[in-house]
């Protein structure tokens, strides 16, 4: 299907994968970024096959070999050189993959059925809201009765309740990047999912955030009169109070999670 900035969006995978170290391709803040994988990696089990949805250079799914003996795992990404490069990693002979736009899924892509289905911010990159809720149910024709989608992506919500907050603060708002449309929660509590049934939204990141974009960009803006870096030691506490749930509210990421109807 056709959404806006669609190549941009291409070209913007494509060209972080040629400019980046492969730990960065996915995102620059690779502290947040293994906690994101250990969402997901939580929640996979011995023995279940996996179908990964814009599964990159591979990153998380060498986690996901590494940590568990699955019986299959289908990796699809719609960046052609991605795909080659998750492939160039392949570990076990049945794994596949498939370079496959999440927006052209029909019930004859895969010939098999899974136990998981996941995400790591691949979704998010469809610009159109309609679209992100048809690929979740497509991709949901295809998992198991007891089957689990996993899906950590970002709220728009939760960026407007941060963005709401540091305005009291005089901090600059944020935005989504542009290749980026983040879930509109509502809309995901309310959608009518022909293949899927929503069971949860875990706002695990939501002191994580707090922390980092009000406690720690008030004090780099106030007092060290600096621009925040992923590297300074507050970011590095901040990782540390991940998953406690002190705030709820900021969770700019969130893992997303459905069952099978
Ligand atoms: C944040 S990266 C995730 C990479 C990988 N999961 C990892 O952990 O390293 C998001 C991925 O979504 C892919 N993507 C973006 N739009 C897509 C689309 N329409 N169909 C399939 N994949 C897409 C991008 O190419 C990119 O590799």
């Amino acid at each position: 299907m056709e959404y806006k900035f669609k190549q941009e969006n291409y070209d913007f995978w494509l060209e972080r994968f040629k400019k980046n170290s492969p730990n960065k391709v996915c995102s620059n803040d690779i502290g947040l970024d293994a906690f994101e994988s250990q969402q997901i990696l939580s929640k996979i089990s011995d023995y279940k096959s996996v179908l990964e949805i814009g599964c990159g250079n591979g990153l998380l799914y060498e986690e996901l070999r590494k940590s568990y003996k699955l019986s299959k795992f289908v990796g699809t990404d719609f960046v052609d050189e991605l795909v080659k490069e998750c492939a160039s990693k392949k570990i076990d002979n049945n794994d596949i993959f498939i370079q496959l736009d999440m927006t052209e899924v029909a019930q004859n892509t895969f010939n098999s059925k899974f136990d998981f289905v996941i995400s790591k911010r691949a979704i998010q990159n469809v610009l159109d809201h309609s679209l992100q809720m048809e690929a979740i149910d497509n991709f949901g024709y295809f998992l198991n009765d007891d089957g689990l989608m996993i899906l950590v992506e970002s709220s728009n919500d939760a960026l407007q309740k941060i963005n709401l907050e540091r305005e009291k603060y005089g901090l600059q708002r944020i935005y989504a990047p542009f290749h980026n449309l983040f879930f509109d929660d509502e809309l995901i509590l309310n959608y009518d999912f022909k293949n899927v049934k929503l069971k949860s939204i875990d706002p695990f990141a939501s002191d994580f955030y707090f922390i980092t974009r009000i406690i720690y960009a008030r004090y780099a803006r106030e007092y060290l009169k600096e621009d925040p870096y992923y590297d300074h030691p507050m970011q590095k506490i901040a990782l540390t109070m991940m998953g406690k749930q002190i705030t709820t509210f900021f969770s700019q990421i969130k893992c997303y999670i459905f069952e099978k109807i």
